[in-house]
């Protein structure tokens, strides 16, 4: 699957983002090595903190059906704000655990695009090798 077509899938789930409170859509699309894709949304709730990002979502549905990070071929985040959604912090922390570090992830708004990997959002990143001696 191109990137193109990826991106495309990606805004396709966002389609089914819920957020009543920030009205702020995202939407994540998974290519698998095997050609597979896993779709995301963002998923609110009134105790915000409980709120699942589009990227997030879109990750766990991948990992929950046994796939893994070396599965795992692009990433694209897209959303309906006036600048590209870089992944927040949160995000960042997960993805970099559960993508390679050079997985290239494609960000879009519709107007314009931008290919970032893990490696470039978040550097000396704290990971499973810190905690595991
Ligand atoms: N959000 C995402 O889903 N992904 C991002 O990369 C940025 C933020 C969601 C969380 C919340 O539902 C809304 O966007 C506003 O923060």
């Amino acid at each position: 699957m191109e990137k193109q077509e990826l991106i495309k899938e990606a805004f396709k789930a966002m389609e089914n983002a819920y957020a009543p409170y920030s009205n702020y859509h995202v939407g994540a699309c998974i290519l698998l090595k095997d050609g597979k894709i896993f779709h995301g949304a963002n998923i609110e709730n009134a105790s915000f903190g409980g709120t699942n990002c589009a990227e997030r979502s879109a990750v766990f549905a991948a990992y929950s059906e046994g796939y893994r990070k070396n599965d795992i071929e692009a990433l694209a985040i897209v959303s309906d704000g006036d600048r590209i959604a870089a992944p927040c912090g949160i995000c960042r922390q997960v993805l970099s655990e559960l993508l390679t570090k050079d997985t290239p992830i494609y960000l879009s708004n519709g107007k314009e695009e931008q290919d970032v990997t893990m490696a470039e959002l978040l550097p000396m990143s704290f990971d499973m090798e810190d905690v595991i001696r």
